[in-house]
């Protein structure tokens, strides 16, 4: 039966973030009851200021009820029932909550800087609640101790797709004072190479910083690289020139990380080139195949441009072929939609962040944050993080440096508190 229901779900099922929609309607009824678009010519400023005040603490009842709904939720998932939790039913995708998230103080923090409760024309929308979500998230880690272990995406997050970390990059600073901290951080991403040259030429302008620094030794060595998602393990090296150096696999892997045998790896890599290579054909993209030792991808020819439909394309089906396939039940993959490639790399990032919390010592998914651009549940890479550790959600690089200085801020507030 081809219900309406069906036709949107495979259109846009790939492309919507559940829980961030459901609020989003949530949200929108206090703001088509309240909000008074008409006022723009014909009430006085006080009417503003009422209606900011009525649709305000709307939002924030509705907030709060969905902070109880995760909480209720949480219960659930003590007692092995999340399956039965009220908030399953009402987002049947929702996952696992490390930790509860204070929402509604969250809300009131973002409506002071987005100003949602005074916008007459313009509902709280997807940035909106994924920001609150975010505040929402770091205030939650914060008040219960010190966040251990930050973990970070490169493209996209610490700087823009396809371009390298520069020193003049803004986030350098808020990385060193991290470090400064004791926090442990680990760059997640899914830049897989062999040599840590490759490695220094994308991320030369924090690691000189961390060279140049006066931090103490083991302070630099709370820097690592997961490259490949979850392939390559990079440590801080302050005596090489290009400052890391691999960690052997084998030290470092988990115990399910082993039974990935490099057979299977093969014939899924080897499956995933033909898929790939049937959508160069198909769609006659300007492509080239590139085999790497633990992926697979395409990237254009020089100067060329892929649609952004061509690349979702290319990562649905060459996702359905693995995911039916034997050895793609064995061995975990990622396809993912990288901009302007596609790239399928063998493991993903909860492995990439479970290895991170595992070379630290075990540090626990309640004290670590990932924080990254690719959350959607198809060709994005980021969203299995969500299975290792608590995650923000960021939208470009600029974002990342005000969530860091969001979480400097509300630690520093906590600090005082309890003083
Ligand atoms: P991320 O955003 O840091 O996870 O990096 C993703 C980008 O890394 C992709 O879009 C590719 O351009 C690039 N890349 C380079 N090598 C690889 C690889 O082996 N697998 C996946 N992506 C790669
Ligand atoms: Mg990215």
């Amino acid at each position: 039966m081809t219900t309406r229901y069906r036709v949107e779900y495979a259109l846009k099922t790939h492309r919507r973030d559940q829980l961030i929609e459901w609020i989003k309607g949530l949200l929108a009824v206090p703001f088509v009851l309240h909000s008074q678009p008409t006022g723009v010519f014909e009430t006085p400023r006080e009417t503003v200021e009422h209606m900011a005040t009525t649709v305000r603490r709307r939002y924030g009842e509705i907030m709060r009820d969905v902070e109880e709904l995760i909480n209720d939720h949480i219960k659930h998932q003590g007692a092995g029932k999340q399956d039965r939790s009220k908030l399953k039913l009402l987002v049947p995708s929702i996952g696992s909550f490390f930790t509860p998230l204070l929402l509604y103080d969250a809300f009131l923090y973002q409506d002071q800087k987005r100003m949602i409760s005074y916008r007459r024309f313009v509902p709280p929308s997807f940035n909106d609640v994924r920001l609150i979500l975010n505040t929402a998230q770091v205030l939650s880690l914060t008040r219960s101790g010190h966040t251990e272990l930050i973990t970070f995406d490169g493209d996209v997050t610490l700087y823009d797709d396809g371009q390298s970390l520069l020193a003049d990059n803004d986030v350098v600073a808020r990385l060193l004072f991290l470090l400064s901290k004791g926090t442990k951080i680990g760059i997640v991403t899914a830049a897989g190479y062999t040599e840590p040259r490759r490695y220094y030429e994308r991320l030369h302008g924090l690691l000189d910083a961390i060279h140049l620094s006066n931090l103490p030794l083991v302070f630099k060595q709370n820097l690592i690289v997961l490259g490949g998602e979850s392939n390559y393990l990079l440590k801080y090296d302050d005596g090489h020139l290009d400052r890391l150096m691999f960690v052997p696999r084998h030290t470092w892997i988990l115990p399910e990380m082993r039974d990935w045998s490099l057979e299977d790896i093969k014939s899924l890599l080897d499956i995933a080139q033909i898929a790939l290579q049937d959508c160069v054909t198909n769609m006659k993209l300007d492509a080239e195949i590139i085999r790497k030792e633990r992926a697979v991808g395409i990237i254009p020819a020089h100067g060329v441009k892929f649609a952004r439909e061509q690349l979702e394309e290319t990562v649905l089906a060459v996702h359905k072929i693995l995911e039916v396939s034997s050895v793609g039940q064995r061995v975990p993959f990622c396809a993912f939609n990288g901009g302007n490639d596609v790239f399928v790399d063998i493991g993903n990032k909860e492995w990439g962040v479970r290895s991170c919390q595992q070379f630290f010592g075990g540090i626990d998914g309640s004290k670590t944050l990932h924080v990254g651009d690719q959350f959607l549940s198809a060709g994005a890479n980021d969203f299995k993080a969500r299975m290792a550790c608590t995650t923000a959600w960021i939208a470009n690089p600029r974002e990342t440096v005000q969530l860091l200085d969001e979480v400097r801020l509300l630690e520093e507030l906590n600090e005082q508190k309890i003083k």
